[in-house]
């Protein structure tokens, strides 16, 4: 049995890397500050450390306790439209945050770390879809600080033995079968938990942003990947780098999109419900087209994703919403 730190393991995310770790038979230890995770996400067999990774004193203290094999960081701020409002925020969080880990780590000689990144790094794009080598120049700071964090970790793993795998998450979606963890933020501002909100009559009606975009059915696409496929490939990648030895950046997505259009129709099909649906304008610094070129994730890791369908990955984030009302 090996033991893990997953940073931010009371968020949607990592609540489900952290289910994956345990039922993998691993000890992990979940450090999250709390400020958006939520301590009934993080599985029973976990410890749960209440710990802001800016605090070097107490984030020192939990590695003097808990002898750490490898840390799956997910402990950021990742509002496109709050980090245009509040960039210092983001900056202190996610890259100040980074560098108090990585000066710790250095410390208790923790060498591998598999962390998320995000397409936004990309900013727009022409050419779908977008190639992992593509050039990168990012449109908002939550993008920005994200890249920032992928150039530490560069020069880092450079100039010490430390070892790092960047995934660049496309939109992730859905929930373990189980439906006890998911998706849950507040307020939400993310297109199928919104949906889903509208199918069990908490809202209204979806606003559609925007229609006049230059795609087939004039809505913005987007590569929806399931959240366990997605841990899953952190799980890979965290074995690649302890094996070989070396640092990587993916592209995290299934390489197909569906339009905002498309998804009010999953949601319709999977629930029975017909969704009330408004066009409105366009929101800001949203891209046409967001697809993932995930040819490198497949070869290197030989990553075979198991939930690509857009129904299932609903039909899963339906039953934890539902659960969850
Ligand atoms: N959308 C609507 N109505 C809504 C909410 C969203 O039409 O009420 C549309 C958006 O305009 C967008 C699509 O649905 O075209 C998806 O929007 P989300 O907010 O669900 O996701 P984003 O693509 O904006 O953002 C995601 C991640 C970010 C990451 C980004 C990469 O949540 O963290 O992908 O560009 F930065």
């Amino acid at each position: 049995m090996r033991k893990y730190m997953v940073i931010g393991g009371a968020g949607y995310i990592g609540s489900h890397m952290t289910k994956l770790l345990c039922d993998n038979g691993e000890s992990v230890v979940v450090v999250d500050n709390l400020s958006t995770g939520k301590a009934k996400l993080v599985d029973e067999r976990a410890t749960l450390v209440v710990c802001d990774i800016r605090n070097k004193e107490e984030l020192s203290k939990v590695f003097e306790v808990h002898d750490i094999d490898g840390i799956y960081h997910f402990a950021a701020d990742s509002q496109v439209g709050e980090s245009m409002l509040n960039p210092i925020k983001y900056y202190n969080n996610n890259v100040g945050g980074l560098i108090t880990l990585l000066e710790v780590m250095e410390e208790y000689k923790v060498r591998n770390i598999v962390f998320s990144s995000t397409a936004a790094v990309y900013g727009e794009k022409e050419i779908m879809p977008i190639k992992v080598d593509d050039s990168t120049n990012p449109t908002n700071p939550y993008g920005e600080t994200k890249l920032a964090m992928e150039k530490i970790f560069k020069w880092v793993s450079k100039s010490s033995d430390i070892n790092y795998a960047a995934l660049r998450y496309f939109n992730v979606a859905g929930a373990d079968s189980s439906g006890t963890i998911g998706e849950l933020h507040d307020p939400e501002t993310h297109l199928i938990p919104i949906i889903i909100d509208v199918a069990l009559g908490n809202r209204e009606k979806i606003s559609i942003y925007g229609d006049d975009y230059p795609t087939e059915d004039g809505t913005c696409i987007r590569d929806y990947i399931h959240v366990s496929d997605l841990v899953n490939a952190h799980l890979l990648a965290m074995n690649h780098i302890e094996k070989e030895n070396v640092s990587n950046t993916y592209n995290l997505g299934y390489g197909h999109g569906y339009s905002v259009k498309e998804i009010i129709e999953s949601v319709e099909r999977v629930t029975g419900t017909t969704i009330k649906s408004e066009v409105e304008g366009r929101r800001a610094g949203d891209p046409a087209e967001l697809v993932a070129d995930n040819e490198k994730i497949v070869r290197t890791l030989d990553w075979q994703p198991k939930f690509n369908d857009i129904d299932l990955i609903i039909g899963s984030a339906y039953k934890f919403h539902k659960n969850n009302k």
